[in-house]
């Protein structure tokens, strides 16, 4: 290092060092056994032993300090790498998932201005144009094509799925109703799709003002998925009223359950009232890579606007979201709005994403994106995928031998819901066994509630969970169970 650093009290090698050694003792750890996944302390006792204002006072003062905080920063997280690791919705990266987030933080070239950070807008431009490609949307034959053919879909990468679905509700709304953006959303406008859509479309739909009210809930079934027999009936009451359907949405899959709605049903229904079609894949449009689950998206190349999650299960650390329109002027026109300072009139070298989405500035998500396949391969993302389904799957029919428990259907995806002796235990001693699971450290899931009841949720995130773990989450809950269950 040269003179210019001379202030820093952290040399660059052996702090370097100390964080790649603590990491890799992180990952071993979590993996040996027993490790706990999660012990949680309260927020005063972390920050103690942190050290957290003297070192934000003075700063570290040597690298003994950096390293005493990072294995004290380490102990006190939720260890995803652990295979009892079953909770979120949120990717278990791979162990070398870390370095574009460290070059990020590094050399900090945000990518939706081209010339801020031209490798990262070009790994952006890269990877739309593969998961463009996964959609049938790119007609281009090389993905380092970034002339945007007037036949290519379009697409940019966000920070998360609720700011993907707020884009692609924009657009929807450009489209139907130019006007909105200087004029305010016209009041006749509604956005249809089952009661169980991620809360992020409602939430979009308040944002843009157009009001929680204008999302009018389709019907479920019992594990709520769409019931696209409802479409019509929902469709002639909107008509009546004498609003207008912005848009339809779908889930691909379900947060809750997992489960797909029968996206070529809906696209149908869409085609034939000529009504946008956006398709929530945060967490299933992966299936769209596997041979074996790609029924599960069938249709999903009829929509007007797909999100998808990468953060999800394309093992990118968070946050990294893709927003796809089949048409690219839908994109064009999400966001009718100038900055002077960046949208230039002139051409300009490479492509600029900033005037596409909510963000202004916005990280090298491209690079996160691209690493993840440049780690391992396509082909070891598709097994990935497939394992994970697998995953569930064997969850499931391991708890089906065992007759305290109850799934209520096999799983389409990686998500799996049960219940323990839900005959005996109500839904508050379902939540209360999740926290006894969770505190003790010894497993790490999720509970939601599917139509009214409430249920113990896993989402198998992790490749290293087997067989074996499943027995001994089954163990895990019978144990804590037992206060609840009247002998
Ligand atoms: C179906 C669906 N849509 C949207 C989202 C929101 O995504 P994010 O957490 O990236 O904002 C989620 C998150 O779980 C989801 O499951």
């Amino acid at each position: 290092m040269n003179e210019r650093n001379q202030t820093l009290k952290l040399p660059f090698a052996a702090s370097k060092k100390i964080v790649a050694t603590a990491l890799e003792k992180y990952i071993q750890e979590s993996l040996s056994e027993p490790a706990e996944v999660l012990k949680q302390k309260t927020p005063e006792a972390i920050a103690e032993a942190l050290k957290v204002k003297a070192i934000f006072e003075k700063g570290f003062e040597n690298t003994e300090q950096l390293q005493a905080f990072i294995t004290t920063y380490l102990e006190n997280t939720n260890h995803l790498k652990n295979p009892r690791y079953m909770g979120h919705q949120v990717a278990v990266p791979q162990d070398l998932s870390g370095i574009p987030d460290w070059i990020h933080g590094t050399i900090n070239n945000p990518s939706s201005l081209y010339e801020m950070g031209p490798a990262g807008a070009t790994l952006e431009g890269f990877m739309i144009n593969w998961m463009l490609d996964q959609l049938g949307w790119f007609k281009g034959s090389d993905l380092s094509d970034f002339s945007r053919l007037s036949e290519n879909g379009s697409g940019i990468l966000t920070h998360g799925g609720s700011i993907a679905n707020m884009t692609a509700l924009s657009a929807a709304r450009a489209a139907i109703a130019p006007e909105a953006w200087e004029e305010g959303s016209p009041k006749d406008l509604v956005v249809m799709g089952p009661s169980t859509s991620h809360y992020s479309i409602v939430r979009a739909l308040s944002i843009m003002g157009m009001g929680k009210k204008s999302f009018i809930p389709v019907p479920v079934d019992e594990n709520e998925v769409i019931l696209t027999h409802a479409l019509e009936e929902v469709y002639a009451q909107i008509k009546k009223e004498g609003k207008r359907v912005m848009a339809v949405v779908a889930n691909a899959c379900a947060t809750s359950t997992g489960l797909f709605d029968p996206l070529d049903e809906m696209a149908s229904f869409c085609k034939k009232h000529q009504l946008w079609y956006h398709v929530d894949g945060a967490h299933g449009a992966v299936a769209l890579l596997s041979k074996r689950h790609k029924n599960l998206v069938q249709g999903i190349e009829q929509a007007d606007s797909v999100i998808w999650d990468a953060h999800k299960m394309l093992r990118v650390p968070a946050l990294c979201t893709a927003v796809l329109f089949k048409n690219q002027k839908h994109m064009w026109n999400s966001f009718h709005q100038k900055g002077s300072y960046v949208f230039h009139e002139n051409e300009v070298v490479g492509m600029d994403s900033m005037p596409f989405t909510v963000e202004c500035t916005k990280s090298a998500l491209g690079t996160k994106l691209f690493w993840s396949f440049a780690l391992e391969g396509e082909e070891a993302m598709v097994k990935f995928i497939e394992n994970s389904f697998q995953q569930a799957r064997d969850l499931y029919e391991f708890l089906n031998t065992h007759q305290d428990f109850h799934c209520p259907y096999p799983p389409q995806s990686n998500i799996l819901c049960f219940q323990y002796k839900p005959e005996e235990l109500d839904d508050q001693q379902q939540l209360a066994l999740r926290y006894e699971l969770i505190n003790s450290g010894e497993f790490y899931i999720t509970s939601c509630v599917v139509q009214g009841k409430r249920y113990l949720r896993t989402v198998l995130m992790n490749p290293l969970s087997t067989l074996e773990d499943y027995r001994e989450l089954s163990k895990a809950i019978e144990k804590h169970a037992e206060k609840y269950v009247t002998l």
